[in-house]
């Protein structure tokens, strides 16, 4: 034999001794028995067997990459995954036990005839994240070891039990069996197990899916469509090269041009492997057994003169006999060569950044020498060929991550079934950042969980096994930058890494390193004077902080700190390495008082950045923010109390309503055991809003003695920003009672607090709230115009409170009759709402649109409007507000004599409305006394038109009252009664009330 590659290539190059947290995969085996052993044989025998079974144990461990850790009497230790993981470690391993299992069956065949019991071994193997490196006697530390020797106890003799992460990783390459859970001593819950009854010849590290159709790729197929036709039309021998890293979908691409080519060329496949006996040639020898072996090669050299020769060289690649490596290239050149003398050849070795060296030289050799014959190289790797090689010849193809809309189109394919939720699937596309594996293992895994949440979503162990397998390949110099970065974040500056380094003079040549091994790259910077780098994946980085320990993490998380205070930057990006730096220290039981006030520094920054988030109306940041904020501050803190506050509002905005409660309550608790009367009052001024909202009965006096207690109190303490909001507290119970007026009182005393605390989001809500009861109350037309005017000079930048104030303008435009104006204004309004994602408004505000139409004349357009709104509350689920809904368009139904559904709606709105709901309660009302009115019960129809305005009467809701009345007067009408004519006047009275030119206009006519 040429060489024996007993070997690993490209390992780390060194046992860093620094403390690391890695996930290995630990085998435990167990020589059953022995002691009956140690009785029958006399200690020589004894100890020339053990001697034995140690050295093939060992040989198969170390055979495939395994690291023995102990050997202790008759039982051995093994980790794979150190000093250099992997991505198959845990097949490795699992490899690795089936051949102990059967060199103990030729230990036991060659002790056949002595009288010896049978030796059996019993294999457990687990993988799981452990603590490695210097000061500690074990190679690997943590609780995946323990769990290992626990499933070895539990095997019978001859078997390997697996646990639930090894299975995972190893489930597509080996047959395995269910057995019941480990009950294990010292562990809460039992450990799942399984059996291995055997592997799966050739399969790969990770299982991968070729029944998904392949997405995208035209581009790069097509130049090795190119390749493969340049290089049979010049009958010559081409080198092209696939690179791209691991499962970015290389082996796909050359699948495809393997099944097309098979029609007019002969295709020859080989694969190098990661590791083994003698694996140099082993690529040439699989291409050629796939071929047909010696009859193929017999075959394709027919008569050539040198067949001889040929034949007996490549018989050497698959170890018989020897030969110099010059006379092996030019057997395998002549082969190819013999082979394309008919078709043209296409030769594709995968995996070539496990080829040896030699193999290498052997494809430039075939490469540059061969003559007059229409030959493909194709070679496939993963980018680090180049490290190893950086001048390989041949063309490159480079394989970038798939495109967004690529990936979203990949997605669907893999989730044909539609398990994920879009927002599940949205997150796996985030993550995956358009690498097909990455997609593949994250769908498979959550399909298997079935429930994970978005936010939840882990890293599948394969693809933590790949990444961290890529990391170990740097030296530890590199690994260090990298850590550091990875803690400053995905984005990184180099400067904030030197100050974590202590200072690293080579830091430039290093981050270029990485930049070429293409794990980091240059990017845009958010720190002023600082450039910016990012990972190149999002995973990297969370796999190189993976191996930082917790101690060295905390320290460099409260180090980076420093560095941030010195530039300036969010409190966000400051609270959140405080908390980490706090976080781990309490996760290792290290609490002092330092980790302490770390802690609490870290609250009162979320808390200050949660502040921010809801003062910009950004609910979910400022729930998120306040949560971790209120974890971190002590009882004992002032801050405390407010910050759940604050987090209560922001429940609240987002619809956590029972999260939101507890705050309050919690809130309420704190303020009244510290005596803070100020944070007592905000609260219960916030209680109030809150039972309003989520329509707990709360009476309304109760409501007012809560918001004129906290005005003045409030006020004293010279806190507008609470007085904004009690005074807004006290403008909502005028608001089921319909009397505008009122609540616009109490408006304008919110706006000018919220104003001058300089709250503008409580301004805008106030301002908004205000111009609609100014609509709907009894300021006159024109004043309110003039109103509305001011405020949308003053919102320009808010296009929330601008819709709501052009929606307010619109309907008071149509009652000057300026409908052209009015509804363009309206229209502005919907467009804004559309925009910001509002359909909540935008349905409710239908009845501005359908009340500019009604005005303008148009019964078909308001029909138009109001079922326009009715839908999208349908459609987003509303109740609240569909009874008020289907009220007015039951109504504007029977004006066009659409009496069917004018009664459905009608009697919906009936039914779901509550007492309270005046509005409702006359519209209802208006309708159904037309409708019985049409059918004949004259007198049902007038006490319904009677009570819809005595409810109205009390109100100062103006064209409410008008429209009750004119209800009553087409009753009256209808029934031919001469009081028709006076309702009619009536109605007409209230409109010039308002100075609403348009309805007084339209009464005239039963007037
Ligand atoms: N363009 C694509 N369209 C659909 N599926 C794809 C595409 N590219 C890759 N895949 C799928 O993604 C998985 C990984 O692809 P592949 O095995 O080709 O990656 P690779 O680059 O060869 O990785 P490795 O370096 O580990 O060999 C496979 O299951 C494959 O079917
Ligand atoms: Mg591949």
């Amino acid at each position: 034999m040429l060489e024996t590659a007993q070997s690993e290539r490209h390992t780390a190059p060194m046992l860093s001794t620094a403390v690391a947290r890695k996930t290995v995969s630990v085998l435990f085996c167990d020589l059953a028995g022995s002691t009956a052993l140690g009785e029958q044989l006399d200690p020589e025998p004894l100890r020339e067997l053990m001697g034995r079974w140690y050295e093939e144990m060992q040989a198969a461990l170390e055979r495939h990459g395994g690291t023995v850790e102990k050997f202790v009497g008759d039982a051995v230790m093994a980790v794979f995954g150190l000093p250099q993981a992997h991505e198959d470690d845990a097949l490795r391993a699992v490899r690795a036990a089936l051949e102990m299992q059967s060199a103990i069956g030729r230990l036991n065949a060659s002790l056949a005839g002595r009288d010896v019991p049978e030796l059996r071994i019993r294999i457990g193997i687990n993988t799981g994240e452990v603590v490695t490196g210097e000061g500690v006697a074990t190679l690997a530390t943590g609780d995946a070891v323990n769990t290992a020797k626990r499933l070895e106890e539990a095997a019978g003799g001859g078997d390997i039990l697996i646990g639930t992460v090894t299975e995972r990783l190893v489930r597509h390459a080996t047959r395995l069996e269910a057995v019941n859970p480990v009950e294990a001593k010292g562990k809460r819950a039992p450990v799942e197990a399984w059996r291995v009854l055997g592997a799966v010849a050739g399969a790969d590290s990770f299982a991968r899916r070729w029944d998904t159709p392949l997405v995208g790729r035209t581009a790069e197929l097509a130049v090795l469509r190119h390749g493969l036709t340049a290089s049979a039309d010049g009958r010559e021998c081409r080198l092209v090269t696939v690179l791209g890293v691991a499962g970015v979908g290389k082996t796909r691409l050359v699948s495809e041009l393997v099944a097309e080519a098979g029609e007019y060329a002969t295709v020859a496949v080989g694969r190098c492997l990661a590791y083994g006996d003698g694996i140099t040639f082993w690529p040439l020898t699989e291409l050629i057994e796939r071929l047909g072996g010696e009859q193929a090669v017999a075959e394709a050299v027919g008569d050539a003169p040198d067949a001889a020769l040929v034949v007996e060289r490549l018989r050497v690649l698959g170890g018989h006999g020897t030969a110099p490596p010059e006379e092996l290239f030019w057997a395998v050149r002549r082969f190819f060569e013999l082979l394309a003398r008919e078709r043209p050849l296409l030769v594709v070795l995968e995996d070539v950044h496990w080829a040896e060296p030699m193999l290498l030289d052997l494809v430039e050799h075939v490469s540059r020498w061969s003559r007059e014959a229409p030959i493909l190289l194709l070679c496939v790797a993963r980018p680090e060929l180049l490290e190893e090689r950086p001048q390989w010849e041949g063309v490159h193809v480079r394989l970038e991550p798939l495109s967004s809309g690529e990936a979203t189109q990949l997605l669907d394919a893999l989730d044909a079934g539609g398990i994920l939720s879009p927002e599940l699937r949205g997150r796996v596309a985030e993550v995956a950042q358009g690498n097909p594996l990455y997609a593949e293992q994250f769908v498979a895994m959550l399909a298997d969980e079935a429930c994970a949440a978005a936010e939840l979503i882990t890293l599948p162990p394969t693809i933590q096994a790949l990444l961290t397998a890529r990391l170990d390949r740097l030296d530890p110099g590199e690994r260090e930058v990298l850590q550091r970065a990875a803690v400053v974040g995905k984005e990184f500056w180099p400067g904030a890494v030197a100050a974590l380094n202590g200072g690293d003079e080579a830091l430039g040549t290093t981050l270029l390193g990485l930049v070429r091994r293409e794990l980091v790259e240059p990017a845009g910077s958010s720190v002023p004077g600082q450039d910016g780098f990012r990972f190149r994946h999002a995973l990297i980085r969370d796999a190189a902080y993976a191996g930082i320990p917790k101690r060295t993490r905390a320290d460099l998380h409260e180090r980076f700190v420093g560095w941030l205070e010195l530039h300036d930057t969010a409190e966000e990006l400051h609270g959140y390495h405080l908390e980490q730096a706090y976080r781990y220290r309490d996760e290792l039981g290290a609490l002092d008082d330092h980790a302490r006030s770390l802690g609490e520094r870290a609250g009162e920054l979320l808390t200050v950045a949660g502040r921010k988030a809801l003062a910009r109306d950004d609910a979910r940041a400022a729930v998120n923010l306040l949560e971790r904020g209120v974890a971190l501050l002590p009882r004992t803190s002032g801050t405390r109390g407010h910050a759940l506050l604050e987090l209560a509002i922001a429940l609240m905005r987002s619809g956590s309503f029972a999260a939101a409660e507890g705050a309050l309550e919690e809130a309420l608790g704190l303020a009244r055991s510290h005596g803070d009367r100020q944070l007592e009052l905000r609260t219960l001024v916030e209680r109030a809003f809150f039972r309003i909202f989520t329509n707990a009965q709360t009476p309304a006096d109760e409501i007012k003695r809560i918001a004129e207690e906290a005005i003045p109190a409030l006020e004293a303490f010279g806190d507008h920003a609470g007085v904004a909001k009690a005074w807004h507290l006290l403008s909502e119970p005028p608001v089921e009672a319909c009397r505008w007026g009122e609540r616009a009182a109490a408006l304008e005393h919110a706006l000018e607090h919220a104003r001058r605390a300089g709250d503008t989001r409580e301004a805008a809500r106030a301002a908004a709230s205000l111009m609609q009861a100014i609509q709907l109350g009894p300021t006159p037309v024109d004043d309110a115009i003039d109103r509305a005017q001011l405020f949308l000079r003053e919102s320009e930048d808010d296009r929330l409170l601008t819709a709501s104030i052009l929606s307010s303008l619109a309907v008071l435009l149509a009652m000057r009759g300026e409908f052209g104006e009015a509804r363009a204004r309206w229209a502005r309004a919907q467009a804004f709402w559309e925009e910001l994602g509002m359909p909540h408004q935008q349905a409710v505000r239908a009845i501005d649109a359908s009340a500019i139409e009604l005005l303008a004349g148009d019964a078909d357009a308001a029909e138009r409007e109001l079922r326009a709104g009715y839908d999208l509350l349908v459609k987003i689920g509303d109740v609240h507000f569909r009874p008020m809904l289907a009220a007015y368009l039951a109504a504007v139904l029977v004006e066009k004599g659409n009496l069917g559904d004018a009664d459905a709606l009608a009697s919906y709105a009936e039914s779901h409305s509550w007492e309270d709901d005046i509005v409702t309660e006359v519209m209802w009302r208006v309708a159904r006394a037309q409708i019985q009115a049409r059918a004949g019960a004259a007198a049902e129809a007038e006490r319904l038109a009677r009570e819809a305005v005595d409810l109205a009467a009390p109100t100062d809701f103006l064209d409410l009252q008008a429209t009750a009345q004119l209800g009553l007067a087409r009753v009256l009408r209808e029934s031919g009664s001469p009081e028709a004519a006076s309702a009619g006047v009536r109605a007409q009275a209230v409109y010039h009330r308002k100075g609403n030119i348009a309805g007084a206009g339209r009464a005239a006519i039963l007037a």
